[in-house]
């Protein structure tokens, strides 16, 4: 029997470049280099077997919708995204860090006010942040950014932030520090429902591969 195309989802930088020791053990080998080509679709050594390169966030959608077949996200950007229609089979232990909230240094906690106003919160991770706020019973105002959200507490646009925090450096860097932990993150592999179904001799032994090499 000859093995079904598969079509593997990746984002450029640190998930491509963590994820390619894995793919690598699972007999992959990539022939372009995403960080040079400006090819979206790649081929592989594996004639049935493509990626292709995406934002880390556009991910879950691409498998969603069957742009892929299999895909490599972060476990912030699947909270985010919620899961729909997408089985994550593996924990890549790959591309580790926390969600946290963060605030000034010596501010004196983040989620706290003592004017009564509504905590303001800058962060992307909107739908997660709601959740964790609401959670603890507070009502937050989010305020949605895209990146550098070190910065709004510095402005005095919010008082806190949500974001991912490894080294705790950029935080640092930046006069603030951890105040609460949100969750822990690494990156899984995910994995179309219908895709597993119609293919599912492939995909499984890809998993079973992947997975230890994990190991
Ligand atoms: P997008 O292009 O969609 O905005 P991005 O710029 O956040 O995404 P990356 O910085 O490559 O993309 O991050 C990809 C994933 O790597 C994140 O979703 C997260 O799971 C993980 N990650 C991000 N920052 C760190 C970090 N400092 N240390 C470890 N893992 C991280
Ligand atoms: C991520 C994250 C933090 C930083 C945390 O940014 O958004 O800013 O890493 O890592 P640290 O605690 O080790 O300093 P990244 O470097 O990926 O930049 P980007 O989000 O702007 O792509």
């Amino acid at each position: 029997m000859t093995a079904a195309p598969i079509t593997i989802a990746l984002s450029k930088g640190r998930i491509y470049k963590d994820a390619l020791p894995l793919l690598r053990h699972a007999g992959i080998e990539p022939v372009d280099d995403p960080e040079t080509s400006r090819k979206l679709i790649l081929d592989t050594n594996r004639k049935e077997v493509k990626f292709v390169i995406v934002r880390a966030s556009d991910v879950p959608t691409y498998v969603q919708h069957g742009g892929a077949d299999i895909g490599v996200a972060g476990k912030d950007v699947l909270m985010e995204h919620g899961g729909a229609d997408l089985y994550e089979p593996l924990d890549l232990k790959i591309a580790r860090c926390r969600l946290m909230v963060a605030g000034r240094r010596g501010s004196g906690g983040g989620a706290a006010r003592t004017d009564g106003k509504r905590v303001r919160v800058a962060t992307k991770y909107v739908n997660s942040t709601r959740h964790y706020f609401a959670r603890q019973g507070a009502q937050v105002e989010i305020i949605k950014l895209y990146g550098s959200m070190e910065l709004a507490p510095l402005v005095g646009m919010a008082d806190c932030i949500v974001d991912l925090v490894d080294t705790g450096n950029t935080l640092k860097a930046n006069g603030l520090e951890p105040l609460e932990h949100i969750a822990d993150i690494s990156s899984r592999l995910i994995v179309n429902k219908a895709a597993m179904k119609m293919k599912h001799e492939t995909v499984k032994q890809l998993i079973d591969l992947i997975a230890q090499a994990v190991k």
